[in-house]
């Protein structure tokens, strides 16, 4: 694959979002990295860039399309025009169905859904130019089989499946692929915190549930990043390629 490929990755401070920009890095492509916990990415990036990485790094909320829109200006300033665009910035909460105020379902849905829909659209335009693209969201295993108290959040991946399968058919002839990965179970501090307020089992009780009994790491998500967003993938599109460990098959 071509290492001058420019790469976004959304929610790249920590968890799976980081462990793709680093992946992405350590093969030499420029990365840019967007999230809202400025501190956290400022401290991660800067590991990456003393690695002689080239990196962007700044403040970007998902669900506002103006800080994406001048994000993706700097970015392009910065390092080019986009190729590859890693739709992975996501929150989840469990909240009871009956009772959820409607602004808890809005968030949700303005986060994990619209804001793939922002980091997707701003970024069509320069892979349309240069006819290629990689666009790879994260989704959920949630939409899957569905979540406990977790409605909205199963809603909004849901809706993440069906967008990333439309954008596969309808951008297929600018030889750009659309993929998602549906994660299960990933050690990040996301999980970690659904565990610790008790909203989940611990993560190993839960990985025992799981074929290959243990929680997936934020590298096995970057390894098939990697690879969708190779050349070798170019007759790949529109898939939900399941890296769980087997948790769903
Ligand atoms: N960890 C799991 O087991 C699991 C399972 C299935 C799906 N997912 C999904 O994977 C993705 C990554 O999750 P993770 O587990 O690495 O979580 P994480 O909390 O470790 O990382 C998510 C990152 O997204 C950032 N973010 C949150 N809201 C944002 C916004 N509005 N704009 C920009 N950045 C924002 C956060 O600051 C954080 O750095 C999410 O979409 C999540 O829903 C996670």
């Amino acid at each position: 694959m071509s290492k001058d490929r420019v790469v976004v990755v959304t929610g790249a401070a920590s968890g799976m979002g980081l462990g793709i920009a680093q992946l992405f890095a350590a093969n030499g492509h420029p990365v840019a990295m967007l999230d809202v916990q400025d501190e956290l990415l400022a401290s991660e990036s800067a590991k990456l860039r003393a690695t002689g990485a080239k990196i962007y790094a700044g403040h970007a909320d998902v669900s506002k399309r103006a800080e994406i829109d001048a994000a993706y200006a700097a970015i392009r300033k910065e390092l080019g025009p986009i190729s590859i665009v890693i739709a992975n910035a996501g929150i989840s909460k469990a909240v009871d169905f009956l009772t959820m105020p409607l602004a808890t379902w809005q968030q949700m849905i303005d986060i994990n859904l619209t804001g793939v829909f922002h980091t997707i659209q701003a970024a069509l335009p320069d892979m349309i130019e240069h006819k290629w693209g990689r666009i790879v969201t994260i989704s959920s295993n949630a939409a899957q089989w569905g979540s406990q108290d977790r409605a909205h959040y199963s809603a909004a991946k849901g809706g993440v499946i069906g967008l990333t399968k439309a954008l596969a058919r309808e951008f297929a002839k600018y030889n750009i692929t659309s993929n998602t990965i549906p994660p299960q179970l990933v050690d990040t501090p996301l999980a970690r915190k659904g565990a610790a307020d008790g909203e989940v089992p611990p993560l190993d009780v839960i990985a025992a549930h799981i074929p290959i009994a243990r929680a997936g790491t934020p590298e096995d998500i970057a390894n098939a990043c990697e690879f969708l967003c190779s050349d070798k993938a170019s007759y790949i599109t529109g898939q939900e390629i399941n890296v769980n460990g087997g948790g769903y098959m």
